[in-house]
């Protein structure tokens, strides 16, 4: 089975383009967002690689670090991140994971463990399933797996959104809606009971005993 939810966020020391790391002594404390690509010099990563330089300031304020990953040696992601700098006017400014033996993909089983040889040899297509987004918690503890088609560039603000949600829920015994924003009224956890919620939240709407509704609490 694929590593999901509440599994712990595989260890591993690589080399990235910010030196060699451990993964989880460099996570620390904080969230963080590993997400990872077939082979440099593709084209719709390229545009993420890029997008996700821009809106690091929105991941730093939430305290997630990120971390990016290829298959293929950091020392052509240095190449790359200037390409990236060229066509989307923001370089990477957070670490970009070397993965040229597969170790890490595979710990995070993106691909089969058979896999060996020449990264080079391999086309993008041959790693398509290398392109997933996994939200990691202070616990370590994976809080959300994205697996998305090469074809289709994906939408980190949707992560964003997930992690206010990931960091309202854990604070505070609510989950929020679909189409959830940051400020929009949130809905009361099952696991509290009415009595409990009376206490907690005072009042809530409720269209059904099952959905009771209140405003979002504050952090
Ligand atoms: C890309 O455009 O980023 C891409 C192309 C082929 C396979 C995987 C990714």
């Amino acid at each position: 089975m694929a590593l999901t939810i509440g599994d712990t966020a595989p260890d591993f020391t690589a080399q990235t383009t910010e030196g060699e790391i451990s993964f989880h002594d460099w996570l620390g404390d904080s969230w963080g967002v590993l997400f990872s690509h077939p082979r440099d010099f593709t084209p719709v990563c390229t545009t993420e690689l890029g997008y996700m330089a821009s809106i690091k300031p929105e991941f730093d304020k939430r305290g997630v670090k990120i971390i990016g990953l290829s298959i293929d040696p950091a020392e052509n992601h240095e190449k790359w991140a200037k390409d990236i700098e060229e066509t989307q006017g923001t370089a990477p400014n957070y670490p970009l994971i070397g993965d040229p033996d597969f170790t890490v993909a595979k710990a995070y089983e993106m691909l089969p463990a058979d896999v060996s040889g020449d990264p080079t040899e391999r086309t993008p297509a041959d790693n398509q399933t290398v392109r997933n987004v996994f939200v990691i918690g202070p616990d370590k503890k994976i809080k959300l797996v994205l697996v998305y088609p090469m074809t289709t560039g994906r939408n980190f603000d949707e992560v964003l959104r997930v992690i206010d949600s990931l960091q309202l829920t854990a604070n505070h015994k609510v989950a929020t809606p679909a189409q959830w924003q940051q400020g929009d009224d949130v809905i009361i956890a099952g696991s509290v009971s009415d009595d409990q919620a009376k206490e907690t939240f005072g009042e809530w709407e409720s269209p059904k005993p099952y959905i009771r509704i209140v405003p979002q609490p504050s952090k």
